[in-house]
């Protein structure tokens, strides 16, 4: 059983599904080029650039998503770098995505030309963004494309720069963009120039590779600047323009440094994104989400919990501080914590209560059930009402194989049950307290698995006298 998804999560479904419509029905077929062949060599890492994580999803991840209010009908990534690693991250999250090796690093021209074949008689526009960009919104391509649509035949995005450094200067004419000048080999005067290019640069699939074509590598870097398409296309009458968009959408992953600024950024977002939502966040910043974290208006988040990818909580829930959810859904009513960890496959349905120290995995836990303290729930079904004592442990792992456990409805399972499994116990069945239950439980029955009791009298006091006693040696 999985339980439906959560309203608000519906809520953005449709929205998205409403708007990809819209887009689908007033647009031509767009393209997605995604450069992502850097070496990222300020990273020091092993792992290619683009595959470090912002808010659970590698970088690629979120310049894909970025790209998916184009509704793109192909999505090219340019790999180089750790290639094979690249390619499958891009398709285990679109298994469409197409990729392409640029063997080596020539330039961004150069890596575009890598795409051009895989759009050969493709009718519509291509977009190209860089993989280490994660914060392009919707709005400013969706502004790019009506300026295509207006006639322009080269549209780049541009942004006002703080500090415009090593980035390419935007020479205008009027509403013109005359050509892109790459830092290095900019007069004083273009170096002046704080209006930048992006990176993002959007034309028809024909064009682009009409003028990718024609990009030489006589410049400063000895590259292939995809930036060049601009002054060649000006050169063959055709118009190019610049659309502005705000400095902070453009930021890019170079360093670790960079990487925490990045996802610093994404978690205030979020965080005023859930408030604006009708969430209550009792200590903001103290709590983190991951790039797709649903939460429904009027949950509670109490400080320092931790979303990883793929958490959805309904509405009128309450976390509370110290929680750790990943892959899991929370249900209307249901609270959570303090210290709770709810892992992959964790379903807690309404009215729920998972308490302190209680870690759940790959489990439904039903309507109005309670599982308070101290308790694994792992590979398991708990039925509604139910109630897990405390310290119980659904012994899931032989050391080779996982197995189940089915809970009925209204069951009481005594404190520190051991649960072997596979074992079922049936609805309104009980066990003792300390049970090691290895057999299924019989609807409505009480189990009791443990050594009997049995009281010495006066031992107690004849035992503790004794041990007085040798420790009075011991120490003489
Ligand atoms: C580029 C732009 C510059 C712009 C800046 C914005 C060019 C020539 N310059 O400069 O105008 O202001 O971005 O950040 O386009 N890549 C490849 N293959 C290559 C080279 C690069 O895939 O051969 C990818 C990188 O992985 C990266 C992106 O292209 O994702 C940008 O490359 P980068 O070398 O960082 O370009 P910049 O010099 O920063
Ligand atoms: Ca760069």
């Amino acid at each position: 059983m999985r339980p439906r998804a959560a309203p608000a999560l519906r809520r953005v479904r449709h929205q998205i599904k409403g708007a990809e419509r819209k887009l689908k029905t007033q647009h031509m077929p767009t393209a997605l080029i995604i450069l992502a062949a850097g070496q990222g060599t300020r990273m020091l890492s092993d792992t290619p650039k683009v595959l470090h994580r912002l808010a659970g999803a590698p970088l690629l991840v979120h310049a894909m998503e970025a790209g998916r209010a184009l509704e793109a009908a192909r999505t090219v990534v340019v790999a180089g770098h750790g290639g094979a690693a690249v390619a499958d991250a891009a398709r285990a999250h679109d298994p469409e995505a197409i990729t392409v090796t640029q063997e080596e690093q020539l330039g961004t021209g150069h890596a575009v030309a890598q795409a051009m074949p895989t759009l050969s008689g493709f009718a519509g526009d291509a977009v190209v963004l860089f993989g280490d960009t994660p914060f392009i919104r919707p709005e400013t391509l969706a502004a790019m494309r009506e300026a295509r649509q207006a006639g322009h035949d080269v549209v780049v995005l541009g942004f006002e720069a703080a500090e415009p450094g090593r980035y390419g200067r935007l020479v205008m004419d009027g509403d013109r963009l005359a050509h892109i000048v790459e830092a290095k080999d900019a007069t004083d005067e273009e170096r002046a120039i704080k209006f930048c290019n992006s990176g993002v640069i959007c034309a028809s699939a024909e064009t682009l590779s009409t003028l990718v074509g024609a990009i030489g590598n006589d410049n400063a870097a000895g590259e292939y600047y995809l930036t060049d398409i601009v002054g060649l296309a000006n050169a063959r009458g055709l118009s190019c323009t610049a659309i502005r968009c705000d400095e902070a959408e453009t930021l890019g992953v170079n360093t670790r440094a960079d990487l925490a600024r990045a996802e610093a950024v994404f978690q205030d977002r979020a965080r005023t994104e859930a408030m604006a939502g009708g969430v209550t966040l009792t200590a903001p910043e103290t709590v983190f989400f991951a790039h797709d974290t649903v939460i429904g208006r009027d949950t509670v988040i109490g400080p320092n919990v931790i979303f990883g990818p793929g958490v959805t909580v309904e509405s009128g829930a309450e976390i509370r501080g110290f929680c750790h959810l990943e892959g899991c859904h929370v249900s209307h009513g249901a609270t959570v914590g303090p210290f709770a960890r709810l892992r992959p496959g964790a379903e807690l349905a309404n009215d729920v209560h998972v308490g302190n120290f209680v870690e759940v995995k790959n489990a439904v836990i039903d309507d109005g059930a309670k599982v308070n303290h101290l308790t694994y729930i792992g590979d398991a079904h708990v039925g509604a009402r139910s109630n897990i004592g405390a310290g119980t442990i659904t012994c899931n792992y032989d050391g080779v194989m996982k197995h189940r456990t089915e809970i009925g409805a209204d069951a009481f399972i005594g404190s520190s049950t051991m649960l072997v499994a596979p074992v079922n116990i049936g609805a309104r069945a009980m066990t003792g307290s300390g049970s090691v239950i290895t057999e299924d439980v019989p609807d409505g029955a009480l189990a009791i698995a443990r050594g009997k009791q049995s009281n010495k009298p006066g031992l107690g006091i004849r035992l503790i006298e004794r041990l007085r006693a040798i420790k009075a040696r011991k120490t003489n």
